[in-house]
């Protein structure tokens, strides 16, 4: 993918250096405390291979974002498309994850507005979705800065979330349109 570029954000694909935080992106556990899995070392390394691969192939995934000031990765952000049994697929899915140190800034609307951008106007896409556990308000927050709408008869139970961790299986789902996000942004 070419890097896309926001007032304070580089998003764009990874690379091996970027290990660390990535790693730091799936064993953290405020970052994962809506998560039912830890990621090791291994299994991050790995990850961050196949995600780096898909970009590469399809121009999209869940992109490091770096933030220009310092050069540093301060979290992940982007689209990927849900082809699995969720129940509103076929979809694409809008996502981000960032370390606690940059929350409270804007960094995961300010990226994932530009995601939205590229969706709609680059990829010609209708509509994105996003999707979170219903206790996860930083998220959905998220979401709703984005002018995403809830949509309460969609709530479901996450199909990969085993019996094991109830609190963490319901979801709730938001969307947004090609046009409502550019009457939005117009
Ligand atoms: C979800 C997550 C990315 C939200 O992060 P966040 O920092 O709350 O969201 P934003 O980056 O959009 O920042 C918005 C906050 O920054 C504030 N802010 C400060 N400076 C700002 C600026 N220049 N521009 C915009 N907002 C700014 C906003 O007022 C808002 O604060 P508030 O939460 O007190 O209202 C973060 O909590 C996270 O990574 N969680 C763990 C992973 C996760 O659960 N991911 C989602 C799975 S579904």
């Amino acid at each position: 993918m070419k890097p896309l570029e926001t007032d304070r954000l580089i998003l764009r694909n990874w690379e091996t250096k970027d290990a660390p935080a990535m790693y730091r992106l799936n064993s953290d556990e405020v970052v994962m405390k809506f998560f039912p899995f830890r990621r090791n070392r291994v299994e991050s390394d790995l990850l961050l291979e196949t995600v780096k691969n898909k970009i590469a192939d399809k121009g999209y995934s869940f992109a490091a974002v770096e933030l220009k000031q310092t050069g540093e990765i301060i979290g992940f952000a982007g689209i990927s498309d849900i082809t699995d049994n969720m129940p509103f697929a076929p979809a694409l899915e809008i996502g981000w994850r960032f370390l606690p140190e940059y929350w409270g800034k804007g960094y995961a609307t300010e990226s994932a507005l530009k995601w939205l951008e590229f969706a709609f106007n680059t990829l010609e896409k209708e509509e994105v979705v996003s999707f979170a556990v219903a206790e996860n308000t930083a998220s959905t927050a998220v979401m709703q800065r984005l002018g995403m709408r809830y949509f309460p008869e969609l709530d479901f139970d996450h199909p990969s979330v085993s019996d094991d961790y109830p609190e963490l299986k319901r979801h709730v789902l938001y969307a947004i349109s090609k046009d409502q996000f550019n009457a939005q942004n117009s």
